[in-house]
């Protein structure tokens, strides 16, 4: 079965040129609830941490220096198929490339600056959830439990 939660961050360059605003709203107009939410930093150690799984791609370094140089936008969202919906939202990685209408084609800047980060997989999205927020700072409109 299709999970129906997907976490995502809003990354230091579109908190920086102030679209959170806007890429929340293009979110809550796709129909996800945002169940959680907070603006936060994330240290050197917890950016390694949570994008352990690119510790051998060349551009592991450069990109956990990028997600610990501002403050960022954590949140989790919920709707049916979050996961595949959020990623159809977002669009391919690098904005160049990314589909007319989708966030990362109209918020993101670079490859690396690419406006949010979406989760890949329902596991990856309870496990990223969980990293970020504590059952005390999650809501559901359904139901109370995250
Ligand atoms: P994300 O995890 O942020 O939602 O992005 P994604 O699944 O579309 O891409 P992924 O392969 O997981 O890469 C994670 C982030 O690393 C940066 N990146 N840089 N310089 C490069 O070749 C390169 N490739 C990826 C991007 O910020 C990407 O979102
Ligand atoms: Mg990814």
């Amino acid at each position: 079965m299709k999970g129906n939660i997907t976490f995502t961050m809003i990354k230091p360059t579109a908190i920086e040129r102030g679209h959170a605003g806007h890429i929340l709203a293009k979110i809550i107009d796709a129909g996800f609830q945002i169940t959680a939410l907070k603006l936060t930093r994330l240290t050197t150690g917890q950016a390694r941490k949570f994008y352990e799984v690119h510790k051998e791609k060349p551009f592991y370094e450069e990109l956990v220096g990028f997600m610990s140089s501002g403050p960022i936008v954590a949140a989790i969202l919920r709707r049916e198929n979050a996961v595949e919906e959020y990623r159809h939202l977002i669009g391919s990685t690098d904005p160049a490339k990314a589909e007319e209408g989708s966030v990362r084609k109209q918020f993101g800047t670079s490859l690396q600056a690419n406006a949010v980060h979406g989760s890949d997989s329902d596991e990856n999205a309870q496990i990223e959830a969980d990293f970020f927020f504590s059952k005390l700072e999650r809501f559901s409109f359904q139901e109370n439990t995250p």
